[in-house]
């Protein structure tokens, strides 16, 4: 059975005592989520021992929304997988298509910063997903393909087993333009039919989340394609009914 998971992603939104405060209250509500759905928050990386004071010891897990491709040492600004694990931080969130648009995030960075988030037991939540113009190109498969096998190939079964994989087409992403839910099924199928070429059955077992503008009102029929297994989620996580509701949509 594969995992259920909604993951909300800040992104650079709020201070510390709001983050606090959402937090507080996504946990509050949780205990209306299905036992089986896992909610994950994404917090900025200031944020991230305060909230983990929160979330500690309930059934939310924390994530930060990236780490350095190096392990320590002269990095000025920079923030190791191992100072994540210190928290404890549980995922993070790697190859967001913001990343790799604004702050030069390549496949090659991206293979070494998930190799040190796995050695310190962190499962990152790798993000593909193509452009407006990939798709209207007709290229949306080859894209996503080659973000797929230039990393997550590189990876071992066992390591294959932690990450958790996120479909977010750009264009979708803060735009209110949702991926129908026939697109988001059809190139889900697709990631899986490419994993299964690498790990076989194995393809079976990784969650696939869908993300760009998820929120309670389409979330129901996304989550009920076969091979769409929850979300991430940006603007709708930042409200923490709009959260919970999303992550009851199963
Ligand atoms: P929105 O839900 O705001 O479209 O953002 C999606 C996203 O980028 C999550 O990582």
């Amino acid at each position: 059975m594969r995992k259920k998971i909604v993951a909300g992603n800040w992104k650079m939104n709020t201070v510390i005592a709001e983050g606090v405060e959402l937090a507080k209250e996504v946990v509050k509500e949780s205990a209306s989520v299905p036992a089986d759905v896992k909610l994950i928050l994404g917090a900025p990386f200031v944020h991230l021992t305060s909230v983990a004071a929160v979330v500690g010891g309930t059934s939310v897990a924390l994530s930060a929304q990236n780490c350095a491709d190096e392990v320590k040492g002269a990095y000025t600004g920079e923030v190791s997988a191992k100072m994540l694990a210190s928290v404890p931080v549980e995922y993070v969130i790697l190859g967001h298509s913001e990343r790799r648009e604004y702050y030069g995030e390549t496949n090659e960075k991206l293979v070494k910063k998930i190799n040190l988030a796995l050695a310190e037991k962190i499962s990152p939540i790798y993000c593909v997903g193509e452009k407006l113009e990939e798709r209207e190109a007709g290229k949306h498969f080859e894209v996503v393909a080659a973000q797929i096998k230039e990393v997550l190939f590189t990876l071992t079964a066992e390591q294959m087993k932690n990450v958790v994989i996120a479909y977010e087409p750009v264009w979708a992403i803060g735009t209110g333009k949702t991926a129908t839910s026939e697109q988001a099924q059809e190139i889900h199928a697709f990631i899986r039919a490419t994993l299964a070429e690498q790990f076989g059955e194995l393809a079976q077992e990784i969650s696939i989340l869908y993300g760009g503008s998820c929120k309670p009102s389409n979330a129901k029929e996304l989550f009920a394609q076969k091979d769409i297994d929850g979300g991430l989620i940006g603007g709708a996580s930042l409200v923490a009914s709009d959260f919970v509701a999303i992550a009851k949509s199963f």
